[in-house]
Formats: C-alpha cells, structure tokens, sequence
C-alpha cells in the first residue's frame, strides 16, 4: 500500500509483530459499514463520480458476503482489516478501488470502526444488566420479609431482609447502567474524515457520514479524534466497576453456598461436581465471575498504560487498544448472563437463614436501643448492658431472648417484660423503618418503584 518509497518490503519480524488482523478482524462490520458511508458521502460530494461510488458500495457488499459465508482471510502482510478489505475489494472491481480511501486514512478508520464496536459493547452490557435487575427485583420482591443476618466484618451484625440484600444489588447494577450510559453519550461523536490527523483538503461532508453512522455528530478537533482512545477507556472502566460488584455478588453466593452457611442452593445449571468426592456441588460459575473480575481489571490497566504517555496523534501503540477492549467484552458479557441466571434461579434456604439470624445474638442493638427508648438509659451506658446480657446468653448457650427475665433483671434492674417484644428478629427488622431501611414495608416499597422503573408493571 506505500510501495512507492520502499526499496524492499518488510522483514519476517517486522509482518509479525505489524499484523492486527488475526484480532481486529473483529471489527469487519464496522469496516464495511464505515466504508460505505464513507463513498456515498465522497459520492454526494462529487468528490468520485456517481457511478464509481455505487461500484465501490457494491462492491464492499461482496466483500462482506465473503467474509460472512468464509470468514477474514488472515494475511499478515495486510497488516489489519483495513487494508485486507481494501485489497479484496481491488481484487473483485478492479482500480476502481482505488478511490476509496480519498479523504480518509487509517487512523480515522480505526477510530471509527472501533467506536462503533464499543457502541454495541455499551449496548449490550446494559441490556445484559437491566436482565440482572429484573432478575433482582422479582427474587427481592419474592422474599422482601425473609429474614437473615446481616454482617459486618462477616460477623453477625443486624437482622435484615434477603428482599433488602439483593435490592442492595440492584442499586449497584442501577449505577453500572448510568456509566455505560453516560459512557455511550460520550462516544457518541463520529471520527471519520479526521483523515491522518489534520483534516483534509477535499470538500467532504462529516456531518452526512456520521449521521449515516448513527452518530450525534462529527468529532471536533482532528487531532484529538485519532488520538482519542477515552471512549474505549470509558467502556472498560465502567466494566471493571461493574465487574467489582458481579463479583462481590458471586463471592457472597459462594460463601452462602458453602455447607456451615447452607444459605442458598446453586442452580445445577450453573453449578459443576467433582470428579473424586460424588457430594460436591462446586459453584465454579461464582469463582469464576470472581477470576474474571480480575482479568477485566487488568485489561483497563493495559489500556490505560498504553495511552498515558503517548503524544498527539496516532502512534503504532494504539494498535494494542483492541485486545484488551475485546477480552474485557467477552468476560463481561459471560459475567452477567451467569450472574442473572444465578439470581433467577438459586433457591435461597431462607429457613437456615433465620435459623442463623436467631443464633447470632442479631438483636443485642435493639436490647440497647429499647433500653435508650423504654428506660431512658444513656446509649453508651445500654451498650455495656447489653454486652453482659449477650455473654450471659453465650455462656447458656441460647438467645437473647431466651433469656429469663429474672436473669437480665439482675443484670440491670430498669428491664422489664416488655423489652422481649423488641428482642425478636421480626421486631427488629420491622423498627429499621427509616428511609431506605430493611424493614419490609421498606424494601416493598422499593421494590415497587424499581419495578415501575424497569417497566415491570
Ligand atoms: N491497524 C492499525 C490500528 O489498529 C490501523 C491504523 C494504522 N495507522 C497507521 N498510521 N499505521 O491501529
């Protein structure tokens, strides 16, 4: 494609470690798609005659009709997709082919090509997530009043809903969306005929190639346009924020999952055995969001150290940009179908999960909080009260309110019978009425909105 001013072409190495085909023939919609609009508009222009754009678009078409029905044929001395099309196409219409690439270049192609892949990728994570938060909702909506312990340091703290737990999710993935969203308006800006990096002196018409494209309108500034690469910085960031919380989910699932917990019982479909030991029931699609998380993590520092010191404009660097976008996509997508079927269709155990609500000394702060509301005790003063009261009951070996009157009475003598009406889980819940609190009446009430945001009823 530059012969004129190489005496010899490159060497093996220099093919080798040149060639992006065998990864950004990923992008051979875009290409396509990208082309055409390209010589429709240098057509409107009259910047190529009527009859050579239409030869051109033509052939592209054939072009796409092979790759579709064969694949991209992978020759590293094509170098990428761009130029594997472009040869194909002089192969099938002849020089004609040639006028293509006027008032263009590579470095605003890419650019193009690849926003329009992130594009999608945008759109599919964000379908993928409203998926996980139906998926939330309804199992939310299903146990807004099943009651488990809540934890702080994995110790346990306060009773709450599983309906209160899981809606803590969908607020995490509601975030997720409005990233990938406010990412999507961002991209939203099309590259093509930025050409190499200054622009170009043909008279073309960037607002008609980016409306074809489906673009709110052409970049700004030339040189930031093939430099750009924040777009695809956008996506992985809001991937791996995401992938934080799919992973926190999948780590709470396998935790639940484990047999002292007994919280929850995977789904068989998404569960694994072992080949020696016939009980087990591995949740390997948890662990493996979890790895996962850790891989997309990882692309984005990639990209991100690619780009840090690289000047204006292109540089051969920004060649790395697709591998790491293109593995993050992969993993994300597979994270959050698993996560969402894991959530339809676990059962969760809520009996064991109030078995251990009862057993984990789970209302101590509401002995303290009725002995605060009921017999005028300073706080710090009803928190040492009923500290004795829960080593009492440890060396019984029962609940709080198990206890016997009598014996919390000889620990401070302002109780009386009424504090057992706060001591029980049910209690416990149903006080933490405040604004996006646990108790029932709460988590119904946001479960309802979340369903009239997602269009469920
Ligand atoms: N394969 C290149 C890439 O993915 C296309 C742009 C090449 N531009 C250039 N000036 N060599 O970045």
């Amino acid at each position: 494609m530059w012969g004129g001013r190489f005496a010899e072409g490159p060497g093996a190495i220099m093919r080798e470690i040149n060639a992006s085909i065998p990864f950004d023939k990923a992008l051979w919609r875009q290409d396509i798609a990208a082309s055409k609009a390209h010589v429709a508009m240098l057509g409107a222009c009259g910047i190529v005659s009527a009859e050579d754009a239409v030869a051109i678009a033509e052939g592209l078409d054939r072009v796409a009709a092979e790759y579709e029905k064969d694949g991209v044929p992978e020759d590293w001395d094509l170098e990428d997709i761009h130029m594997t099309t472009e040869s194909r196409l002089a192969e099938l219409i002849g020089p004609v082919a040639g006028r293509l690439h006027t008032a263009r270049s590579r470095n605003d192609q890419v650019a193009t090509d690849f926003r329009l892949w992130v594009r999608e990728a945008l759109a599919r994570a964000d379908a993928g997530l409203e998926a996980l938060q139906r998926a939330l909702v309804t199992r939310a909506g299903e146990h807004a009043d099943a009651i488990m312990p809540g934890f702080t340091h994995l110790q346990t703290a306060q009773p709450v809903t599983l309906g209160h737990h899981l809606m803590a999710y969908y607020e995490m993935v509601r975030r997720d969306r409005a990233r990938f969203c406010a990412a999507a308006e961002r991209l939203d800006e099309c590259p093509l005929g930025s050409a190499a990096l200054a622009g170009t002196g043909f008279s073309i018409d960037r607002k008609m190639t980016a409306q074809a494209l489906g673009f709110r309108e052409p970049t700004r500034n030339s040189l930031d346009a093939v430099s750009d690469r924040d777009f695809a910085l956008d996506y992985l960031q809001a991937a791996s924020q995401c992938a934080i919380h799919l992973s926190r989910l999948a780590e709470e699932m396998i935790i639940w999952a484990s047999q002292p917990f007994g919280f929850v019982r995977m789904p068989d479909s998404l569960s694994t055995g072992s080949s020696i030991m016939p009980q087990k029931k591995n949740p390997d699609a948890a662990e493996l969001v979890r790895g996962h998380a850790g891989r997309i993590i990882g692309c984005t520092t990639a990209l991100m150290v690619t780009m840090k010191g690289l000047p204006l404009a292109y540089s051969k660097d920004m060649q790395d940009d697709k591998p790491p976008v293109f593995e993050a996509a992969g993993l994300l997508d597979l994270c959050i179908a698993a996560m969402t079927g894991m959530v339809a269709d676990a059962t969760f155990r809520t009996d064991r999960m109030r078995e251990a609500a009862e057993l984990g000394y789970a209302t101590a702060t509401d002995l303290a909080d009725w002995l605060v509301t009921a017999a005028d005790v300073p706080f710090r003063e009803a928190h040492h009260i009923t500290g004795a009261a829960v080593k009492l009951a440890e060396e019984r070996g029962c609940a709080l309110d198990a206890l016997p009157l009598a014996d919390l009475q000889d620990i401070d003598a302002r109780i009386d019978e009424r504090v057992f009406e706060a001591l029980s889980v049910e209690a416990s819940v149903a006080a933490r009425a405040s604004y996006g609190g646990t108790a029932p009446q709460q988590v119904k009430a946001r479960v309802a909105e979340a369903r009239r945001e997602l269009g469920m009823d």
